[in-house]
């Protein structure tokens, strides 16, 4: 069963085709990052009418490097939701008149069951049941996976995610948009102790997670003073330990609540290397096997949602004519 993927939920624009018998055979991703660097952030609209311009050659290109005809298609995939409602209508008006045109079936998938699944895309992929960490710009939850379209939530963000707090600090630190990076490789020149912020949420019994009050802590703590490049490298450093410590902690106390013995990382901040490193420490203290997608694989893409659209064809699902995009939408 071959199956076309496209993903257009925000700013990257992607397609991919994966094979139930011989695994992805390609994936093409246009990321629209310097597009809204200069404003600091996604502008919809923007992304929207790039979206528009990028998304049929890269659909072409996608096809090519698979060296599949859109007859020998079994279906067509696309992320439904949840996103920028723009941005999405215009990958599924795409997908459902392609499927439509091609006389295949198309479905609707949600795009945070394609972050769930991504790591099937690895030669070491894990078995369900597992423990899953999804730590994005967007979104942060703990969730425990059980099979196909069984996930339940046990934690999630009660107001920023993880990547929009790294994001948002990067900015008060004068850095540039996507600020998550940037503000990691500040962190590396950063000494530890010259500030004190808190790791939200961990006083607490439970997993859910809270980011803006680490994000106050940190406009209060450089409020009125010019910051030299060392002590602009510190407050990273220390912003960057207090994400992670509380990340690392919920994911302890997940693993020993659900006795679940394999984690899963996907998301942008998945990339961050001090997180990796805490993680690996505890997947060594516990007995906890943790994996990643491949860091492409990590962030938006198309192979993921190609791989989700899979799974649900080959459970016998697909969707009727309807358009489908949904701005919110629970998993
Ligand atoms: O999953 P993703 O590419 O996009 C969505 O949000 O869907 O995640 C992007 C987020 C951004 O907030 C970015 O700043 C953050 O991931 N990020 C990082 C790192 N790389 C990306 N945050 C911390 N450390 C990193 N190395
Ligand atoms: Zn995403």
């Amino acid at each position: 069963m071959k199956v076309l993927g496209i993903e257009t939920s925000c700013d990257e624009t992607a397609a991919a085709v994966y094979d139930g018998e011989r695994g992805l055979l390609s994936h093409a991703l246009y990321s629209q990052v310097k597009l809204h660097a200069v404003y600091g952030g996604v502008v919809p609209e923007l992304a929207s009418r790039d979206h528009v311009k990028k998304l049929l050659p890269l659909v072409q290109q996608a096809l090519t490097e698979a060296k599949v005809a859109p007859k020998e298609l079994d279906g067509v995939a696309y992320t439904a939701g949840p996103g920028l409602v723009g941005a999405l209508l215009v990958g599924a008006s795409v997908a459902r008149s392609l499927a439509f045109a091609w006389g295949k079936p198309a479905v609707g998938v949600h795009h945070l069951e394609g972050h769930l699944l991504a790591p099937m895309l690895e030669a070491t992929a894990p078995e369900f049941p597992f423990l899953a960490l999804l730590v994005s710009g967007g979104h942060t939850l703990l969730a425990e996976v059980r099979g196909l379209g069984d996930y339940r939530i046990i934690g999630s963000s009660l107001d920023d995610a993880a990547g929009e707090a790294f994001d948002k600090t990067a900015k008060m630190l004068g850095l540039p948009y996507p600020g998550g990076p940037a503000l990691a490789r500040l962190a590396d020149n950063g000494k530890p102790g010259g500030f004190e912020f808190p790791r939200p949420m961990l006083d607490r019994p439970g997993l859910d997670f809270s980011f803006s009050g680490l994000k106050t802590a940190v406009v209060v703590a450089i409020r009125g003073r010019t910051l030299d490049e060392q002590t602009r490298a510190d407050v990273a450093y220390e912003f960057q330990q207090a994400v992670v410590e509380t990340l690392v902690a919920k994911c302890a106390r997940a693993a020993k609540q659900t006795g679940l013995k394999t984690l899963v990382v996907a998301g942008g901040v998945g990339a961050n290397r001090r997180l990796r490193a805490e993680l690996q420490t505890l997947g060594e203290r516990r007995g906890l096997r943790v994996l990643y997608p491949r860091p492409e694989f990590c962030t938006d893409n198309a192979a993921m949602i190609a791989y989700a659209g899979y799974r649900r064809l080959a459970a016998g699902e697909h969707d009727d004519l309807k358009i489908r995009a949904t701005a919110r939408w629970p998993l």
